[in-house]
Formats: structure tokens, sequence, C-alpha cells
């Protein structure tokens, strides 16, 4: 019987936490493109940050409030910033996670793009 007992409970946290999972699901990919004009004259594409991908490795805290501003478009971010360890820099520093040199694999968004991504910066309208 009070096996019972725990495993309802168990499957009740269980679905209790993917739930909470699924009720953040709209916040999928972000799009950083408030810096569109001076990523389009370095030739670089503008930001798709996998924000899916980070979260399921960190927990919220990690990033909000103390790295990233938990509002759209609040965080100004740019290249001095993460080369000098701030910002994404704080792990994209080649000992948490690779180093900022490989532009592509954060400049990665294409034209087009939009199922599951959504886009906080409408700073400059494309
Ligand atoms: C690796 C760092 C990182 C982690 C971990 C992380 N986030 Fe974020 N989050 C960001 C960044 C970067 C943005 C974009 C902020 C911007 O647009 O300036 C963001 C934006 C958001 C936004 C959008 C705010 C808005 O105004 O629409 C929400 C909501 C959010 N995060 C929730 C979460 C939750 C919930 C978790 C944990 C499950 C989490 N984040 C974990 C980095 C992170
Ligand atoms: C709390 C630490 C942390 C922060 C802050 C962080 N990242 Fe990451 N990021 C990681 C780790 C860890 C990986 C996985 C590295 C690996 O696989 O070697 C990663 C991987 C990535 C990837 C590759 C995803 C994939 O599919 O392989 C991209 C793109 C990325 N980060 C962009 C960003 C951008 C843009 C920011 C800032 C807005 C940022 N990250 C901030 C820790 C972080
Ligand atoms: C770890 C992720 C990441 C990597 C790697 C990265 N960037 Fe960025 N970059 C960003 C983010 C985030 C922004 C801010 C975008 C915004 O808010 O509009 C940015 C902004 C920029 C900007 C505009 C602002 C500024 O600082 O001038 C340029 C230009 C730029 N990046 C060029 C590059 C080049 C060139 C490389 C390769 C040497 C590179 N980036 C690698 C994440 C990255």
């Amino acid at each position: 019987m009070k096996i019972r007992i725990l495993i309802g409970l168990l499957l009740g946290l269980y679905s209790f936490l993917f739930l909470a999972e699924f009720s953040f699901a709209e916040y999928g990919d972000i799009i950083l493109n408030s810096k569109a004009e001076s990523m389009r004259k370095a030739g670089v594409n503008d930001v798709m940050f996998p924000h899916w991908f980070h979260r399921i490795r960190f927990k919220c805290k990690v990033c909000h409030e103390d790295i990233f501003i938990l509002k759209a478009g609040a965080n100004d971010i740019n290249m001095s910033l993460i080369m000098n360890g701030e910002k994404c820099g704080k792990c994209h520093n080649g000992i948490i996670a690779w180093e900022p040199l490989y532009c592509e694999r954060c400049h990665s968004w294409e034209p087009g793009w939009s199922p599951g991504v959504v886009q906080y910066s409408k700073k400059i309208a494309k």
C-alpha cells in the first residue's frame, strides 16, 4: 500500500515537472539583433541564442539575473564584453564552453527562419 502511494506521488511529481517545463515552451530560441547594423557591417548574421539548449544545462538562476536581465532586449551585449569574459563570455571563454572565435556558431540566424524562434529584440526592424 505504502509503495503505491509513493509511486503515485512520484508520478504526480513527474507530471508536474513535465507540465512546468511545458509552460515555458513558448520561450524558444531568441534572436538578438539590436546591433543588426554593426553585425551587417562586420559581415556576420544576427545572433540566434539557443535558449532551450542552455536551459537544459543550467539552472535559470545561473544566468537570470546575474548575467542576463530577464527582460527582452534589456541586455546590451557586444563583442568586447564577450571577449572580456562578460555576458556570453562568462562561459564562452574556452573553459566552461568554447571561445568566442567561431563567429557563425552564435551569428547563425538565417533569413526566413521563424518556426520556434521568438524575436524578442525588435529595435531594428528588418
Ligand atoms: C545561459 C544563460 C541562460 C539560462 C541558463 C537561462 N536563460 Fe533565459 N535568457 C537568456 C538570454 C541571453 C535571454 C535574452 C535576453 C534579451 O533579450 O536581452 C533570455 C531571456 C529569457 C526570457 C525572455 C524575457 C522576455 O522579456 O520575454 C525568459 C522568460 C527567460 N529567459 C526565462 C528563463 C528560464 C525560465 C530559465 C530556466 C529554465 C532560463 N531563462 C535560463 C539566458 C539564459
Ligand atoms: C552559463 C554558461 C553559458 C552562458 C552564459 C552562455 N553559454 Fe552558450 N553554451 C554553454 C555551454 C556549456 C555550451 C555547450 C558547449 C559545448 O558543447 O562544448 C554552449 C553552447 C552554445 C551554442 C551551441 C549550441 C549547439 O547547438 O551546439 C551556442 C550557439 C551558444 N552557446 C551561444 C551562446 C550565446 C549567444 C550566449 C550569450 C547570449 C551564450 N551562449 C551564453 C554555456 C553558456
Ligand atoms: C558566444 C556567442 C558569440 C560568438 C562566438 C560571437 N559573437 Fe558576435 N555577438 C554575440 C552577441 C550575443 C552579440 C549582441 C547582438 C545584439 O544584441 O544585437 C554580438 C554582437 C556582435 C557585433 C555587433 C556589436 C559589436 O560588438 O560590434 C559584431 C560586429 C559581432 N558580434 C561580430 C562577431 C565576430 C566577427 C565574431 C567571431 C570572431 C563573433 N561576433 C563571435 C555573440 C557572439
